[in-house]
């Protein structure tokens, strides 16, 4: 055996008779996939070779993903000029001009530092964004090249994404089509920032189309502006339910959704749960950037995504932005975006916070169409997981634990030691503070 874990708990136990708080040994094989796992045995001796991991209980789970990043305009906030208005709007011509002065390295340097983040804190499986709209494709080749850098122990898709749109901008669908030619993993498309509601709808015929040409996925930055008129998400779910990409699309943002009234919401739920496209919700970067332009009552700027939870439609919850013109901080912390999501969208429900959990794990895995017997804790699939030190997903959105262990393929990639605060309560000897200890 390459590796041992022994005592965890795990999520899914499918077809053990055993209950949830019970603990597991999960053994890995010298190939790099989980061999076996085990009801755990405190008398079987650990085994003489091999890395020996005890968990103590914590919480086994499969890495996170990360279903929604920018990576190409990560690390730029400020550059040339701050957003000083906090809009979409602005963040887009803070960028443009940013993107006249980008170098492979650039950009190869910024996106690399923020895996490596992520990487410390478990996220193994990655969607970035990278603009097309711009002739050099510099930042496209830049994160090709990154791509194969890091295919070993993490999965990145590159969405083509026009960020000044297909049709409005330059030449947008040939820069969309050549990037497509280069390697892009998926399609994207921005409907609502294009100059007409029928160019919008031009566009998305076109990604699909690029889409289905090439056999790729689609995720389109979608009505992500408070505009109630704003409606292309009913066109997206109608082109993926009338394609052959049913299951394989999906609508970004959304934030326009937060300002439909109930009638039209009704039929929305109904399409959208239909047509099998997936929903991602980006908390930090939709809190942040919409209802700037209204007086109070002032909009939470969020999709509906309880609702559409509850409709049976696949959510999850993205960083989107770190530290760029839409964002000036993050550090592609999921732990974190959970955690904004359960306030933004009101999660707070005792059987709604695993659901934030799942969203940045399972439902994000399903937006990237991650082959299920690859993402997991079964035997057979790839030994890449995460050791949390809590017990359940509520303890570990509730303490933002970041994970003990992060393995990738049977092999340790990243270690958070743990590192307690220590307390001079007056009257009290020095003690560690636990955060997970109740009087009562
Ligand atoms: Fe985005």
């Amino acid at each position: 055996m390459r590796m041992i874990v022994r005592g965890a708990r795990l999520l899914h136990t499918e077809g053990h008779e055993r209950g949830p708080g019970a603990l597991w040994d999960v053994e890995v094989g010298e190939d790099g996939r989980i061999a076996r796992v085990l009801p755990h045995d405190d008398a079987k001796e650990p085994p003489a070779t091999g890395v020996l991991i005890e968990a103590h209980g914590s919480l086994l789970t499969a890495p996170f993903v990360e279903p929604h990043i920018h990576l190409d305009t990560a690390l730029t906030a400020g550059e040339p000029r701050p957003n000083a208005s906090g809009t979409l709007w602005e963040g887009i011509a803070c960028w443009s001009e940013r993107k006249r002065t980008l170098t492979r390295d650039d950009v190869v340097d910024r996106a690399t530092e923020v895996l490596r983040w992520q990487a410390a804190q478990g996220v193994l499986h990655v969607r970035t964004h990278c603009d097309t709209t711009d002739p050099a494709l510099t930042a496209l080749d830049a994160l090709l090249e990154v791509r194969d850098r890091v295919r070993d122990f993490m999965t990145l898709q590159i969405v083509a994404f026009p960020q000044e749109g297909i049709v409005s901008f330059p030449d947008g669908e040939a820069l969309l089509r050549e990037a497509v030619r280069r390697g892009a993993d998926v399609v994207g498309a921005i409907p609502h920032f294009e100059d007409t509601r029928e160019d919008g709808v031009a566009s998305l015929a076109t990604a699909f189309a690029l889409a289905e040409e090439h056999g790729l996925r689609v995720d389109a930055h979608c009505d992500e502006i408070d505009d109630e008129q704003s409606r292309f998400v009913e066109v997206l779910a109608t082109l993926a339910l009338r394609s052959g990409l049913r299951g394989r699309a999906t609508a970004s943002h959304t934030t326009a959704m937060g300002s439909y009234g109930g009638a039209y919401s009704f039929k929305l739920q109904r399409l959208l749960s239909r047509s099998g496209i997936n929903l991602v919700s980006n908390p930090f970067a939709n809190l942040n950037l919409q209802g700037r332009f209204d007086a109070y009552p002032k909009r939470r700027g969020l999709t509906q995504v309880k609702e559409m939870l509850a409709a049976g439609v696949n959510v999850a919850f993205g960083h989107d932005d770190v530290m760029d013109p839409w964002n000036a901080l993050g550090t592609g912390n999921p732990l974190q975006t959970a955690l904004v999501g359960v306030y933004a969208a009101q999660l707070t429900g005792a059987d709604e916070i695993p659901e934030a959990f799942a969203m940045v794990t399972d439902r994000a895995a399903r937006v990237l169409g991650l082959p299920e017997a690859e993402y997991g804790i079964a035997e057979g699939a790839a030994a890449s997981f995460v050791l949390l030190p809590a017990p359940t997903p509520l303890e570990a959105v509730r303490r933002q634990v970041r994970p003990r262990y992060v393995v990738a393929h049977g092999r340790v990639l990243a270690e958070n030691p743990p590192a307690p605060a220590r307390l001079w309560w007056p009257g009290e000897p020095g003690s560690e503070v636990d955060f997970s200890r109740r009087p009562r």
